[in-house]
């Protein structure tokens, strides 16, 4: 039992009920006060109700009128003094004060204005020592605690006139409970097997049950936002009978991210710039298949297929160089060409990491996620394309889908795909896909009469939208709060996602 607590049983003792407790304990603030009642009051040692007050103090414009006379007071006084005032002179008299001093003047009937605008004590007040300064007087009322006998009207305007402050007051009356006594037993908050056993149970007294606690909130773990959002993604490919691809695989040889998708070895993207090349190890063994290398080459150097190449000495050590994949469509190429050795319709999907050597702003990192879909059948289109896009997208509640032609190495035709985005008022890009080449598909194998159409899109951008965020960083990387990943939404009620 703390001291104050003690006190309190003391003073409930000598006095048999404490009528305020802001009387007994001033000095004591009313949250202590209220927490020691309540741990009494669960002994059953008291009981108690609280009693709110609402009083009034006067402000320091209310005490100055108490010392000096209501502004409608003093400018009756000094009407009176020039018998006739110019209204614009009231100011150099009153400052301020003159205009409120005036405007309340008039509605009692104190003053009167002529044509040329001047002031004089109305008609209706014979002597202005008759003149009863009712503003002054009340306030004297409240200063003095007598508010009970002034009716709320009048309370208001004094308020608005900021002339009072309305203040507030907590205190509590105690009584005595059912066990009191100035000492306190401790009560048990377990009833155990060795209670039972030894029949103490039956004078112990126990805590009684708070069922107003809160509780403590159970400690659990949460999924990041792109966490959630991979699912949602994971669900739409299965619900369309796509297969997820293994993608764990970050490193590659150049050979698969880019030579088997038919990208020239001095292409841009192979660029220090825009790629990260492994120091250690450099590089790794190009696949077995020598017929396989032997199309590549072919395709780069002079052309395969119909197609007439890159026309330029293709370098096997260049392929070797091992790289952190720059676009899942990496691990694609692999699944196609294992595809190539029992060639049928597939879909296939992959959610994963890739790697961009790219300055860091609020929207770019150097590593982000790809969600990719292969999708490969015989004689189709382009048409398929954007019909199999409209349906994929729609899913996510994205619709009204334009598309506009662009150009990767590895597909043709190939697509951006824009939708309207409500809140920029713009079309916005979502994705890029396209037609896999036969430059591509044919040195593996598959028949040339098995198209593959592909897209991608980073997974971070509908996270960014669907969760609010600004800034990248503050979704990926060493800036994320944890905070922020624990209190997200595990289900939210978008309507469109990028509107
Ligand atoms: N690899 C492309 C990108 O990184 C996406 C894509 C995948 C495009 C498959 C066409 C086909 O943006």
């Amino acid at each position: 039992m703390s001291d104050f607590q003690l006190e309190i049983l003391v003073k409930l003792n000598d006095l048999g009920t404490i009528e305020s407790t802001l009387k007994v304990f001033p000095q004591v603030d009313p949250q202590t006060v209220l927490s020691a009642l309540n741990s009494l009051k669960a002994h059953a040692k008291l009981d108690y109700s609280k009693q709110d007050r609402t009083y009034y103090t006067l402000t320091k414009e209310g005490d100055e009128i108490v010392s000096k006379g209501s502004h409608e007071m003093r400018l009756l006084q000094l009407v009176n003094k020039f018998s006739k005032l110019q209204i614009k002179d009231v100011a150099t008299h009153m400052g301020a004060d003159g205009k409120i001093g005036q405007a309340k003047a008039f509605k009692n009937g104190w003053i009167s204005k002529n044509k040329d605008n001047e002031l004089t004590v109305s008609d209706k007040v014979s002597s202005i020592d008759d003149v009863v300064d009712e503003t002054k007087n009340v306030l004297l009322q409240i200063q003095q605690g007598q508010f009970d006998s002034v009716d709320d009207k009048t309370l208001n305007d004094l308020k608005k006139r900021k002339l009072i402050a309305v203040k507030k007051e907590t205190s509590f009356k105690v009584t005595k409970g059912p066990d009191f006594s100035t000492e306190l037993t401790k009560l048990e908050t377990d009833l155990t097997a060795d209670m039972v056993a030894s029949s103490t149970y039956k004078d112990l007294k126990f805590k009684p049950y708070n069922f107003n606690s809160e509780g403590i909130l159970p400690e659990s773990g949460a999924l990041h936002p792109l966490s959630k959002v991979r699912e949602e993604f994971r669900q739409i490919f299965f619900s369309m009978g796509f297969k997820e691809m293994p993608s764990n695989q970050y490193v590659d040889t150049g050979f698969w991210n880019f030579d088997a998708l038919y990208v020239p070895q001095q292409h841009p993207a192979r660029d220090l710039q825009d790629t990260f090349y492994l120091k250690d190890p450099l590089q790794s063994d190009l696949p077995d298949d020598k017929e396989y290398l032997e199309n590549i080459k072919a395709v780069h150097e002079q052309g395969k297929y119909d197609s007439i190449g890159y026309r330029y000495n293709w370098k096997p050590e260049e392929s070797q160089k091992l790289v952190l994949r720059t676009h899942t469509t990496a691990i694609s190429a692999h699944m196609l060409k294992k595809l190539a050795e029992d060639p049928k319709p597939t879909r296939l999907f992959s959610i994963d990491r890739v790697f961009r050597n790219e300055a860091v702003d609020a929207t770019h990192l150097a590593e982000f996620h790809q969600v990719e879909g292969v999708l490969a059948d015989y004689n189709i289109t382009l048409g398929d394309l954007i019909q199999f896009m409209e349906g994929f997208f729609e899913k996510m509640g994205v619709t009204g889908l334009r598309f506009k032609p662009t150009y990767n190495p590895y597909t043709e035709p190939s697509m951006e795909i824009f939708s309207w985005h409500e809140g920029l008022g713009k079309w916005v890009e979502i994705g890029n896909s396209g037609m896999f080449r036969p430059e591509m598909l044919e040195p593996m194998g598959l028949p040339p009469n098995m198209r593959v159409l592909g897209w991608g899109l980073s997974l971070e951008r509908p996270t960014m939208i669907k969760y609010g965020v600004q800034n990248i960083r503050e979704l990926l990387g060493h800036k994320v709060s944890l905070d922020f990943i624990e209190t997200n939404p595990a289900a939210r009620l978008d309507e469109d996602l990028y509107e």
